[in-house]
C-alpha cells in the first residue's frame, strides 16, 4: 500500500500537472529548482486550510530574497484527494511577488470536513515536493480524534532539526508551534551549525533566517506532513522584547518588529487576517476541532506589561509587590476580553490554550526562600487570576501548552496560588526545544529539589525533542518525546513520560 510515508521517504510520485493554463512565466528563462523552501499548510477550519510555499532559488542569498528575479511569478496549486494526484479536487494560480519575497499563501475553502488531502505547487516547468494536509471536521463532529504535537525553539545554530523528522513520522493531524521559529542572534562562537547573514536587524535579515530555516530538510518534512498552527515567542522578533519596548535600543525598535512581523507573515501558512500591518500584527485566534477541542493561540509578547520588578527580563528569582498589581496583564485588555468570550462560548470537550510563557506559578529559588519568573505569567499574577477564574466560571477543561524554557514539564495550574486550598482548574504541558540548550540532559542536579518545592509540578526532562497528543472526548494522552542529542542529525526519540487527562478532572494522570 502507499502510504503518506512516502512523504517522509521523499519518494512521493510527481506525475505531470496535466492540462492547466501554461502560464505566462514560462515562456521567461525558467527557474531552477525554485521550491527548495518546501511546502506547508495551516490554520485548518472545517473543510479549509491555508497552502503555503515561497520561491527560492538560491535561499541564502543576502538580500533575504532567494536569488529572485524582480517580477511576479505564477504559481499554480493542486489539491488532491490522493497521494498519486489522479484525483484533483481543486487547482489555481497565485501571484508570488518581490514585495511578499515571492511567497504564496493560497486560502482555500468549501473541501470536506474532517478530510486528509494532498497538495503541490508548480511554476514553468518546475514541481514541488507534494504536502499532506487535514481540515478540520465539522462544527460539533463527535467522530475525529485530534492527534496534536507541540514544539518550539528552534535555534538553527544550536544543532540538528531531528525533532522535527520525528514528529513528522507521527503523522499528526496538527503541529502547533509555540515560539521561537527562528532566532534573531547573530554567530555564536562554537556554533554546531552554521547560520548566514548574523544578527536579524531588518527585512532582508529576517528573510534570509527564515529562508535558511525552511531550507532544512526536516523542518520541511514536518510542514509537508500537516496543517500547522503557529505563534511566535521573543526571539521571532528579539530576545525579551516586551509590547513596544525592546531588549536593544537599536535599531528603532518599532521598525524591527514591523520587519520581523512582515518575515514571519511571509514565511508561516497563515491566513490574511494575520498580515500585519506595519509593527502590529494580530496573531491571537482560535481553531477549532469538531466537538473535541477549541485551539487558542495566544499572544503574550506583544500587548504586555513590561516586567515586574526590575524592568528587565528573564530575571529569575524576582519577587515583588508589582507582581500582583490588578491592572497588570500579559495578553492585552483586548485579548483577555477576546479569551474570555472565547471560553464563555466554547462548546468543545477540550479548550487548549497555545501560548510562550509559564502559566503555572514556578519558585525557582532551591531551598529557604522563593524566586519567580518575571517574564512568565508570575510576572502577571492578576492576569492568570482572570484566565483561570474563566476556566472555572465557565467550566471548561483548560489544557495550557507551553514553550519557552527549553525543557519538558507538566504541571496542575491551580485556581489561586495564592491561596494553599486552592484546587486545579487546569492542566499545563509544557514542551521542550528542537535544539535550543544543545544536548541537555534527562534530569539536573536541581531537578528534585524544583519538583518538591513546587508540588504541583509533576514531570520534569532536560532534553530536546516535542510532545504529542491524543486527544478524544472521553481523554487526552500525552506522551512527551525526547532525543539523546542534537548535537549530530538523526538521534532516535524516546518518551520520557507519559500521561493521561480525562475531563473534569484537572489532573495529571501518570501512565
Ligand atoms: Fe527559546
Amino acid at each position: 500500500m502507499i502510504t503518506r510515508r512516502s512523504l517522509i521517504a521523499g519518494g512521493v510520485s510527481l506525475a505531470a500537472f496535466g492540462a492547466l493554463t501554461r502560464p505566462a512565466a514560462a515562456r521567461r528563462r525558467p527557474l531552477t529548482d525554485p521550491f527548495r523552501l518546501g511546502v506547508a499548510s495551516g490554520e485548518p477550519t472545517p473543510g479549509g486550510v491555508v497552502l503555503w510555499t515561497r520561491l527560492a532559488v538560491d535561499p541564502l542569498a543576502a538580500d533575504g530574497l532567494g536569488g529572485m528575479p524582480d517580477r511576479a511569478v505564477p504559481v499554480e496549486w493542486q489539491v488532491a484527494a490522493d497521494e498519486g494526484f489522479r484525483r484533483v479536487v481543486r487547482h489555481g494560480v497565485e501571484i508570488a511577488r518581490p514585495e511578499s519575497a515571492h511567497s504564496v499563501h493560497v486560502e482555500l475553502d468549501g473541501l470536506d470536513p474532517g478530510a486528509e488531502y494532498f497538495y503541490r505547487f508548480r511554476t514553468g516547468t518546475e514541481i514541488s515536493p507534494a504536502g499532506r494536509t487535514v481540515t478540520a471536521p465539522a462544527p460539533g463532529a463527535r467522530t475525529r480524534d485530534l492527534r496534536l504535537s507541540f514544539t518550539s525553539c528552534a535555534d538553527y545554530q544550536a544543532g540538528w532539526f531531528t525533532a522535527f523528522r520525528r514528529m513528522a513520522e507521527d503523522e499528526p493531524d496538527l503541529i502547533a508551534f509555540l515560539g521561537d521559529y527562528i532566532y534573531e542572534y547573530g554567530d555564536y562562537k562554537y556554533p554546531v551549525r552554521d547560520q548566514a547573514g548574523g544578527e536579524c536587524l531588518d527585512l532582508a535579515g529576517y528573510r534570509l533566517r527564515h529562508a535558511q530555516h525552511k531550507a532544512d530538510p526536516e523542518l520541511q518534512l514536518a510542514h509537508a506532513i500537516a496543517p500547522w498552527a503557529v505563534v511566535w515567542d521573543d526571539h521571532d522578533i528579539e530576545n525579551a522584547w516586551a509590547g513596544d519596548v525592546p531588549e536593544q535600543p537599536d535599531p528603532p525598535f518599532l521598525q524591527r518588529r514591523a520587519a520581523a512581523f512582515q518575515a514571519y507573515y511571509e514565511n508561516m501558512p497563515l491566513r490574511r487576517a494575520q498580515r500585519p500591518s506595519g509593527p502590529d500584527m494580530r496573531l491571537y485566534r482560535t481553531l477549532r476541532w469538531g466537538a473535541v477541542a477549541n485551539l487558542h493561540m495566544l499572544d503574550t509578547r506583544q500587548y504586555r506589561d513590561l516586567y515586574a520588578c526590575t524592568g528587565r527580563s528573564g530575571t529569575v528569582g524576582a519577587d515583588c509587590a508589582e507582581r500582583f498589581a490588578p491592572n497588570r496583564t500579559i495578553l492585552g485588555a483586548e485579548q483577555e476580553a477576546w479569551l474570555d468570550g472565547e471560553l464563555r462560548e466554547s462548546a468543545a470537550t477540550w479548550d487548549l490554550l497555545g501560548q510562550q510563557v509559564f502559566l503555572m506559578e514556578m519558585d525557582w529559588t532551591n531551598g529557604a526562600g522563593k524566586g519567580y519568573s518575571n517574564e512568565g505569567w508570575d510576572g502577571y499574577v492578576a492576569s492568570r487570576n482572570r484566565l483561570t477564574a474563566a476556566l472555572d466560571t465557565y467550566k471548561r477543561n483548560g489544557v495550557v501548552l507551553t514553550g519557552d524554557v527549553h525543557s519538558h514539564w507538566a504541571g496542575e495550574v491551580k485556581r489561586d496560588f495564592q491561596d494553599p486550598e486552592s484546587e486545579p482548574v487546569a492542566v499545563e504541558l509544557v514542551t521542550t526545544s528542537v535544539t535550543s540548550a544543545g544536548n541537555g540532559l534527562d534530569e539536573y542536579p536541581n531537578t528534585g529539589i524544583l519538583l518538591q518545592e513546587n508540588p504541583h509540578v509533576k514531570f520534569f526532562n532536560g532534553r530536546r525533542g516535542y510532545v504529542r497528543a491524543r486527544i478524544s472526548q472521553k481523554e487526552m494522552r500525552v506522551d512527551f518525546r525526547s532525543l539523546p542529542r542534537v548535537t549530530e542529525p538523526y538521534a532516535a526519540a524516546y518518551t520520557s513520560g507519559s500521561f493521561v487527562i480525562e475531563p473534569g478532572a484537572p489532573r495529571l494522570n501518570p501512565v
